[in-house]
């Protein structure tokens, strides 16, 4: 007689201490194991380890997931018909040790790849299958956010962060949706040692000097909340009263402790917004400015009096604005690209980080949605959503802060959205906006007393072509719908009032502030209802 399959799971990171307290764990549950990770000599190790124990070896996929033939490789693997991955894990990744502006753009861009770029591709790939399948054992994903994902942080543990929000975003919304498929997503939030204690010491973060379980323990409790269906796992009371509270915390409040740990209380306060006032007119590159609200913030910017570039893949629509631009006087350069292509980034880049004519202000607006659910859609164009939401809007960011900071001013708005603070159904859109808020959060952290300030936008419904390029009709009574011109003006005086994050209109404030009070549950469903089926 034979028993019942084995439940298949393919960890990445399995070459980590918390891949390998997974791999130990579900080793004993009687899992088939699939190692991936970026040392092939550990996961060697650790395969003649469990052959040992068990007479049978895991298959051993060692490689880079920043590195596109290797993630290939293991989004390969999980999609092969023979043998069927029924549990992904993907663990945790190297911690970055540089933050911008002294990082280059090829190692933050490598560091966003290797985790939410890697989450992205391997939920993809492995979730059609296991919806088909449905293996009796709790299938699924687990994956690894850490408490910076939650709680913004200076430093290289804040861009990692902002990954870690992204990640934790996208697998709460994806948990939601697939529950009804029966397949469980978690995602595991491990405090420190296992994201660096010391670094988050020295990003005067450790606010809670907890004793904080180990990799173990954290493996055992992820593997219990996924059996139980449990979308986030925050392993220990402490770190799960810190990760609670996170939400409740005003950004404001977040700069005053950071402001303490430099200085006197004071200091501190006058250091709970950034630099306030507007700038002298100088020149502002805007990515997306040939409609909407990019075209909208070109005009006011060209009505302030700055000189501007405008960025975009429709040259002919581009050209239309500036000619109406340079009726007010003002120069206006168009640079075509396509910033889903790592040619168009690089062009754009070059341009924001030139010493001639230096950019003052840097708009990263273009952006757009994907119609339809998660598994339906074309790994392609999920990819190229990701390149635009979130690459671009970091090698951007990178490409500008050396210069800016260099010459004591600059100023970075980052188009995100409302949906930023909602774990819905269109997951990926929503996860990404909530990169683009945690990013510019931690920048504003980070960038304190350089003179340079970074700020998130996040409109709420904006009367602009972005819904009807994703075929869909305006949905949602009238008094939600803002225009480009109110979103520009309130973003824009918010960026002079010092704020890290612009919410424009009184209704999305009021949103945005029951989604810090509202359980997680509620807030799920809830917004899995409003995102009307986006990808
Ligand atoms: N409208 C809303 O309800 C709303 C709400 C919250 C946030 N947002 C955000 O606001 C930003 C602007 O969107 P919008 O509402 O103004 O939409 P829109 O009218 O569709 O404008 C999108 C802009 O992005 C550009 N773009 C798209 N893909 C690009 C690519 N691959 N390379 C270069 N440029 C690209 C488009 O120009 P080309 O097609 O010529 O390339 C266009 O200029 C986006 O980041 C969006 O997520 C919108």
């Amino acid at each position: 007689m034979t028993g019942p399959t084995p439940r298949r799971t393919l960890v990445t990171g399995a070459d980590t201490d918390l891949g390998r307290a997974f791999v130990r764990r579900l080793h004993a549950a009687g899992d088939e194991l699939v190692l991936a990770g970026g040392e092939r000599a550990a996961l060697e190790v650790l395969a003649d380890e469990l052959s040992a124990l068990s007479g049978s070896r895991p298959e051993v996929l060692p490689g880079d997931l920043a590195d596109e033939l290797d993630l290939d490789l293991v989004v390969r693997r999980l999609l092969t018909g023979t043998r069927p991955i029924d549990l992904l894990v993907v663990g945790p990744t190297p911690p970055s040790t540089r933050a911008l502006p002294e990082a280059d753009v090829a190692e933050v861009r490598a560091a966003l790849d290797r985790s939410a770029g890697a989450v992205l591709a391997l939920l993809r790939a492995a979730l059609p299958g296991m919806i088909s399948r449905r293996h009796p054992g709790p299938g699924g994903a687990i994956t690894v956010t850490g408490p910076a994902g939650f709680l913004p942080v200076p430093g290289p543990a804040g861009l990692d962060g902002a990954a870690q929000a992204y990640i934790a975003m996208l697998t709460e919304a994806l948990a939601h949706t697939f529950s009804r498929d029966g397949l469980a997503l978690t995602t595991v939030c491990p405090t420190p040692p296992h994201v660096e204690k010391e670094r988050w010491r020295l990003a005067g973060a450790m606010p809670l000097h907890v004793a904080p379980p180990d990799a173990d323990a954290v493996a055992a409790a992820a593997l219990a909340d996924h059996a139980a269906g449990r979308a986030l796992c925050v392993p220990g009371v402490g770190p799960r009263a810190l990760v609670g509270v996170s939400r409740l915390v005003p950004f404001p409040a977040v700069r005053v402790a950071a402001g303490l740990r430099r200085g006197s209380l004071p200091q501190a306060l006058r250091g709970r917004r950034g630099p306030r006032g507007a700038r002298p007119a100088g020149i502002a590159l805007v990515t997306g400015g040939s409609s909407g609200i990019g075209a909208t913030y070109a005009e006011h910017l060209a009505s302030a009096g700055h000189d501007l570039v405008l960025v975009a893949r429709d040259a002919i629509r581009l050209e239309e604005v500036a000619d109406r631009l340079r009726a007010q006087a003002v120069r206006v350069d168009v640079l075509v690209a396509d910033l889903a292509t790592a040619a168009g980034r690089a062009k754009v880049a070059e341009r924001v980080a030139a010493a001639e004519r230096p950019i003052d202000l840097l708009v990263n607006n273009a952006g757009f949605a994907t119609a339809g659910e998660f598994v339906d859609t074309d790994p392609a164009a999920l990819r190229a959503n990701y390149e635009v939401n979130m690459a671009a809007v970091l090698e951007l960011t990178a490409a500008a802060l050396p210069g800016m900071v260099a010459r004591g001013r600059g100023d970075i708005v980052n188009i995100s959205s409302v949906a930023g603070f909602l774990p819905g159904r269109g997951s990926v859109y929503s996860a990404g906006k909530s990169y683009v808020t945690a990013l510019s959060r931690t920048l504003a952290l980070t960038l304190v007393d350089t003179g340079v300030r970074v700020m998130a936008l996040c409109p709420g419904y904006t009367r602009t072509e972005f819904h009807a390029r994703l075929g869909q009709e305006r949905s949602g009574p009238e008094w939600l719908w803002m225009d480009a011109d109110e979103v520009v003006a309130e973003g824009m005086a918010d960026l002079e009032a010092g704020k890290a994050v612009s919410v424009p209109g009184a209704v999305y404030k009021t949103i945005v502030g029951v989604t810090r009070v509202m359980p997680r549950a509620l807030l799920r469903a809830l917004a899995a209802r409003s995102a009307s089926g986006r990808g």
